[in-house]
């Protein structure tokens, strides 16, 4: 069986993603830290939350490292380029047995390029650069990289897209499923060791370029033949 962490912490849930799915978690009632390098942006976003979910909504808004050490499942939702500066400004404040979940997605847009090309990441992948940056005791998980964030704060329709959740540690990727079926819409699909989490993020980039081509906002994808 799997534990349900009872708090969310999202560093950099001002922007699009992370506040996407800061939303769809206090709007099926999780317990929701917003994190920002700036408390009153933060706390800025924690109220457009309440806003669009409702006062009842169990969100707030802080600085980065004082959600981190508030929360049992952290996740990271910065650019690539802010990445590794993002998870050394917050090296103090983890906790074992937090689970840090990375949404990286490592595009040539970070560095002036095209959105729908990935760069190579000398570690491999965004979400195994992230595994060098916090405490040996932090299990990382790579997921929700496949979900857009128009798609995210279209919060009156289902996302429909697949969550893939990649980690070495089986137990981690288990914990994430929760905050995956929160999502109306949404499937966990287990995707084994976190080095395949070089190939999910890769497929970013090219529903990155779909939606280019089809002129939609948001083209997810399914993975079929799993049993129900
Ligand atoms: N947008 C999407 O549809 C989407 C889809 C899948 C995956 N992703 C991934 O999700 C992550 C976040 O994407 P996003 O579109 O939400 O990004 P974003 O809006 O550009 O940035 C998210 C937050 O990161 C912080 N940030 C931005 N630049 C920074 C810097 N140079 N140094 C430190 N912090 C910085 C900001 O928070 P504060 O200023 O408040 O600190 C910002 O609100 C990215 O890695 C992206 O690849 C995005």
């Amino acid at each position: 069986m799997t534990q349900e962490p009872e708090t969310v912490a999202v560093v950099g849930g001002t922007g699009d993603q992370g506040f996407g799915l800061a939303l769809r978690w206090a709007k099926a009632g999780r317990h929701v830290l917003i994190g920002s390098r700036v408390r009153a942006r933060a706390e800025e976003a924690a109220a457009k939350v309440k806003a669009a979910v409702g006062n009842s909504a169990r969100v707030e808004g802080s600085e980065n490292a004082d959600v981190v050490a508030r929360a049992t499942l952290v996740v990271l939702s910065v650019p690539f380029e802010a990445q590794i500066a993002t998870l050394k400004a917050v090296r103090t404040a983890w906790r074992p047995g937090q689970i840090l979940v990375d949404l990286t997605v490592p595009l040539e847009a970070s560095f002036g390029g095209s959105p729908t090309r990935v760069l190579k990441v000398w570690a491999g992948s965004a979400a195994e650069q992230a595994a060098q940056h916090v405490p040996e005791n932090i299990s990382v998980v790579g997921a929700f990289h496949n979900i857009g964030a128009h798609a995210l704060q279209e919060i009156q329709h289902e996302v429909e897209c697949d969550v893939i959740v990649c980690g070495d540690n089986a137990e981690a990727r288990g914990r994430v499923r929760p905050w995956v079926e929160a999502i109306p819409g949404c499937r966990y699909v287990d995707g084994g060791k976190l080095e395949n989490a070089r190939i999910v993020e890769s497929l970013t980039a090219l529903l990155i370029g779909i939606n280019r081509r089809y002129k939609v906002p948001g083209a997810g994808l399914r993975i079929t033949g799993l049993p129900h």
